[in-house]
């Protein structure tokens, strides 16, 4: 099969009702579609692979079931291997390799892209002129935003190989143009 964001997407909101959870799904594919286009990546393959990544998690909310019972399912589906092993490795407890460019890159922006989010969603416009320094100091806060694991932000970068300010920068300008379908405000209002 071909994989395209859209038939993501069709899987996605098939097993996904909860609009926190899409709306997750599509903050992660903003920040690894940024990334693909940046590394010249196969774009559409990462996009699928990031909306997918939580894609069992409503029915599977726990880690003895996600989001390794979610693979078979995928399989089923008739997606490749390289998509289906790349969404498991997003998970700390299976401790998989994170052997290739994607997985690296979708380790960091999931927690990263959650955190930016959960950012932006105080601020008056958004994640308008969210600056690296303020998601930071954020960080440093535990109780803000308390479900996001900081160590596995500051592993995501450094595995990544980039700074984190600038990983910061990159996953707010990747998220921008969807704030509005991700219940953010914008400059527009
Ligand atoms: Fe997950
Ligand atoms: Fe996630």
């Amino acid at each position: 099969m071909e994989v395209t964001r859209e038939r993501a997407w069709d899987t996605l909101t098939k097993y996904t009702q909860s609009e926190a959870l899409r709306r997750h799904a599509l903050a992660v594919e903003a920040a690894v579609g940024w990334y693909a286009r940046h590394y010249g990546e196969d774009e559409e393959l990462w996009r699928a692979t990031a909306l997918l990544h939580d894609f069992d998690y409503e029915m599977h909310p726990t880690l003895d079931k996600h989001p390794q019972d979610g693979a078979p399912i995928l399989r089923e589906e008739g997606y490749p291997e390289e998509l289906v092993e790349s969404v498991l490795s997003h998970a700390e407890h299976l401790s998989m390799p994170r052997d290739t460019q994607l997985k690296k890159t979708l380790f960091a922006c999931d927690e990263l892209a959650g955190f930016v989010h959960a950012c932006g969603l105080v601020r008056p416009d958004g994640i308008e002129t969210l600056e690296p320094k303020s998601v930071r100091k954020k960080l440093k806060q535990p109780s803000f935003a308390a479900g996001v694991h900081r160590d596995e932000v500051y592993e995501g970068a450094e595995q990544l190989g980039i700074e984190l300010d600038e990983h910061i920068r990159n996953v707010v300008e990747a998220m921008r143009p969807i704030a509005g379908d991700i219940g953010l405000r914008t400059g527009a209002g």
